[in-house]
């Protein structure tokens, strides 16, 4: 069937529009105060999308380093580089296929990060590696994804508003069994760090708009839920109900993120 209402690249940018505008706490700088990165180092994001954190990068390191970035959607990667014009910054945006090995030396970078995307990959112990020998000996991985507990407003809402079972998310499913154990696997030493941050909703719109571009962005795991644009629609009015429903008892929505940091040591 085909899909007309695709639209991953906005759907991201909410959600991360969301998150800033929502939530007290700021994931960059959390990432940042444990990356600890240094000028001069040469550093790689795995999956980078429009470019969030290597842009963070550079911001932090003043210029003062090499980025590249690679991900594997071309619209993301253009929305990257149009950036990287518009700021003048001289970070390097590549194709980059996580399942496909990687096209970069071995023990080339100081540093490498791949936030919110290694749940995605198809052979997980195969990326793993792909990053551990891009890596320099003594080389940092930064990975991030959402925990088990992440998101249970999120989930308890769609619950009760469609009476089905949530089914498993590639990421609170798999990043901290699966992906933590390959990580552990493959590397000398793996640390994990936590991050929580509550998104507040005083009305149900900005909560309704986020659950709108989850749902649509990975509309395939929720095939069970709505396969044509009509069933999303009545969904989306049944989680609106549920939502108000909600906000008029207790006031407030808090949907809190969390999300583990894993940083991995060739
Ligand atoms: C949730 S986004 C996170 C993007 C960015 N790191 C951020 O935090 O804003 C997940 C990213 O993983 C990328 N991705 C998914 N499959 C990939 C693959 N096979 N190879 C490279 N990147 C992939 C997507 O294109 C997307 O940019």
């Amino acid at each position: 069937m085909k899909i007309d209402y695709r639209e991953t690249t906005n759907d991201l940018l909410k959600r991360i529009d969301i998150h800033s505008q929502y939530g007290s706490k700021n994931i960059d700088q959390w990432m940042l105060d444990i990356v600890q990165i240094k000028p001069g180092m040469n550093i790689l994001d795995v999956g980078c999308g429009a470019g969030k954190q290597c842009f963070s990068y550079h911001n932090f390191l003043n210029g003062n380093a090499s980025i590249t970035g690679g991900d594997v959607n071309a619209e993301l990667l253009e929305k990257a580089k149009s950036e990287n014009t518009r700021l003048q910054t001289s970070i390097k945006f590549i194709d980059l296929d996580f399942n496909q090995p990687f096209p970069l030396e071995d023990n080339e970078f100081d540093f490498a990060s791949c936030c919110f995307a290694i749940y995605y990959a198809e052979d997980i112990p195969f990326t793993i590696r792909e990053m551990h020998r891009v890596l320099k000996p003594g080389g940092r991985l930064f990975t991030s994804g959402p925990m088990p507990e992440n998101k249970r407003v999120f989930y308890d809402i769609i619950t009760k508003a469609t009476g089905k079972v949530i089914p498993p998310m590639p990421g609170s499913s798999r990043y901290s069994s699966q992906i933590l154990a390959a990580l552990r696997n493959t590397f000398s030493s793996v640390a994990v760090e936590i991050f929580e941050n509550p998104l507040v909703f005083e009305t149900s719109e900005p909560f309704l708009a986020y659950t709108r571009a989850s749902l649509s962005e990975d509309r395939k795991l929720w095939g069970s839920f709505f396969t044509t644009h009509d069933d999303f629609e009545k969904i989306m009015d049944a989680i609106a109900k549920v939502a108000d429903k909600r906000l008029e008892q207790d006031g407030k929505l808090i949907m809190t993120k969390v999300v583990g940091g894993f940083i991995a040591t060739k």
